[in-house]
């Protein structure tokens, strides 16, 4: 899928002031390109995470996908169940249900997700023995391995990811960033990230400066 942002606009109300994040800005990210999104805190990462993948509104232009706009909340819904994953800072997981049982939160009656693709995508994320553990046992980096297990199990088109590897030490930063490149190689990754020292080199850089990206660097 191809994601086409045309003259957008994002601001935010903050009493009678208004905050730009974003103005008039136009970028292209073609199907199964890896996009990072940098900048310093605050400048609007985040944001503009949620805009592209249909989860907050914004104030003016239009958002293209394969040249179709989302202009309905059935057409966003349609979209992000079948489409989008979705990674973020904290994993959440549910305490109460095991690793698979977590995976499993997405299928429904006429989706059964197979146990042997579960197994499959544990085996990648080198965690196949912690199918039946509960989420309390696991530690940060396996939690985080849980959480892009369940956001890739249905193999999305594109997948955005909101700082996934912020609460994790160096090393096991560099090998979740490495299994999510590798996992679904052919989906298209958004990634808002702090750290640069985890990425490989191949990657698209969007920086953010003052209301504007600054892309393909
Ligand atoms: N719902 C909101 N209402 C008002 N202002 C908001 C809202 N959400 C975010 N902001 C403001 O918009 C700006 C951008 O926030 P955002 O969370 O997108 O930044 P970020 O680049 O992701 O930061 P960080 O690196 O700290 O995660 C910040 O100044 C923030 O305070
Ligand atoms: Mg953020």
């Amino acid at each position: 899928m191809n994601i086409s942002v045309k003259n957008l606009c994002l601001s935010y109300k903050d009493g009678l002031k208004e905050r730009v994040i974003l103005e008039n800005t136009n970028v292209d990210i073609p199907e199964g390109s890896c996009n990072i999104i940098v900048g310093p805190s605050g400048c609007g990462k985040s944001s503009f995470l949620y805009v592209l993948s249909t989860l907050r509104n914004y104030n003016g232009g239009k958002i293209l996908y394969d040249d179709v706009e989302l202009n309905s909340g059935k057409l966003k819904t349609q979209m992000r169940y079948k489409n989008f994953g979705f990674i973020f800072q904290q994993h959440y997981l549910i305490p109460y249900l095991t690793v698979e049982e977590n995976i499993r939160m997405s299928q429904n009656k006429k989706e059964k997700i197979s146990k042997r693709s579960i197994d499959e995508i544990l085996e990648k994320l080198n965690i196949a023995h912690l199918a039946n553990s509960m989420p309390y046992k696991l530690s940060g980096g396996e939690k985080q391995r849980v959480a892009i297990a369940r956001a890739l199990i249905k193999k999305p088109e594109v997948i955005f990811a909101d700082e996934p590897t912020a609460s994790l030490d160096k090393d096991t930063a560099i090998d979740i960033y490495n299994m999510l490149r590798k996992v679904n190689e052919k989906s298209t990754l958004i990634m808002a990230t702090h750290d640069t020292s985890i990425l490989i080199g191949d990657e698209r850089k969007m920086v953010f400066d003052n209301k504007h990206i600054l892309a393909d660097m």
